[in-house]
């Protein structure tokens, strides 16, 4: 018997990496899946082969959150907040309306499907908030504080609502992946291409190795199909975690969090993202 059999799964960031995988997984446990993304050709496809519902569009855009919840039909299940990019480059010299669109996609569009989902999982008395967050969450690493910022501040709502919903048999769980083989740091490359070519900006000694540095973090990389079955294992335990961590990659940030002093960790951080020594700078 199918696990997830005739739930109603509502999944952000569907065409791609870990929100397909994750579309695919819940269709296999039985799950009926409303589909979101920007590509339609993709999402169409997907809806396709899952027999699914495509509802494509920017999921910053109000009128596609609504048209998603109507799409659910009266229940949702399962709500999978997973659409997202980052955006990459020194806090710094991240243009201000750049900023502000990583946050409305990362935390303000998820955080309005939490509250557009909430409604109908208080009524239905169950339902599983999933949101895809990162360690970025919980570190701000070098040439991603933007990024960093959207991540922790979805994780702040994430841990409140949690405590908020659990009363209403509402779980709310976070996703912290680690590396993962996607196009998400092609994305990211390609947005912070001005950053990385800038050979006159203060910052330029910071992007000298970026190459390795990507190489180092994808050679330890798991499949989107393992944080998809995070996201299934959040959907199905009991008692969810209030955190599923994925990468083994992951796992070491997080105890070494834990364990070690922040300065430790600090100069971890920056030896793995190359940050220059003072006599580097000009
Ligand atoms: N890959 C990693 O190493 C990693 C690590 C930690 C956390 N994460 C998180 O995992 C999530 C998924 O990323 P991924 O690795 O699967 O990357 P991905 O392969 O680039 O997929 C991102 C998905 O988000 C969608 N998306 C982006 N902006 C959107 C918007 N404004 N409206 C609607 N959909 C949008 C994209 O579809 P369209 O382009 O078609 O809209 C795509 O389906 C993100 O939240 C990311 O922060 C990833």
């Amino acid at each position: 018997m199918p696990r997830l059999q005739n739930q109603i799964a509502l999944v952000t960031g569907a065409s791609a990496g870990i929100g397909l995988a994750t579309a695919r997984l819940l269709v296999g446990e039985g799950a009926k899946v409303v589909l979101n993304a920007r590509r339609q050709d993709r999402l169409d496809a997907l809806a396709a082969e899952l027999k699914g519902v495509a509802v494509p569009g920017d999921v910053t855009d109000a009128a596609v959150r609504a048209r998603l919840l109507d799409a659910c039909g009266g229940r949702v299940d399962i709500l999978v907040n997973n659409a997202g990019y980052a955006e990459a480059g020194p806090a710094e010299m991240v243009k201000e309306a750049a900023a502000r669109w990583q946050l409305e996609v990362n935390f303000f569009a998820a955080a309005a499907l939490m509250q557009g989902v909430m409604p109908f999982m208080r009524k239905q008395r169950s339902g599983r908030i999933v949101n895809i967050s990162s360690v970025a969450g919980r570190f701000g690493y070098p040439l991603f504080g933007w990024y960093c910022a959207s991540k922790h501040a979805l994780e702040g709502l994430s841990d409140a609502l949690r405590l908020e919903a659990r009363p209403w048999g509402v779980h709310v769980s976070l996703i912290e992946p680690g590396p993962v083989e996607t196009e998400f740091f092609d994305v990211t490359k390609d947005r912070a291409e001005g950053h990385i070519n800038d050979t006159s900006s203060p910052y330029a000694p910071f992007f000298r190795h970026v190459d390795e540095v990507e190489r180092e973090m994808m050679g330890r990389a798991v499949t989107a199909e393992r944080v998809a079955g995070a996201v299934l294992s959040a959907c199905l335990a009991r008692s969810p975690r209030d955190r599923y961590v994925v990468a083994p990659m992951a796992k070491s940030t997080v105890l070494a969090l834990r364990l070690l002093p922040r300065s430790w960790v600090d100069r971890l951080a920056s030896r793995q993202f190359r940050v220059p020594r003072p006599e580097e700078l000009r």
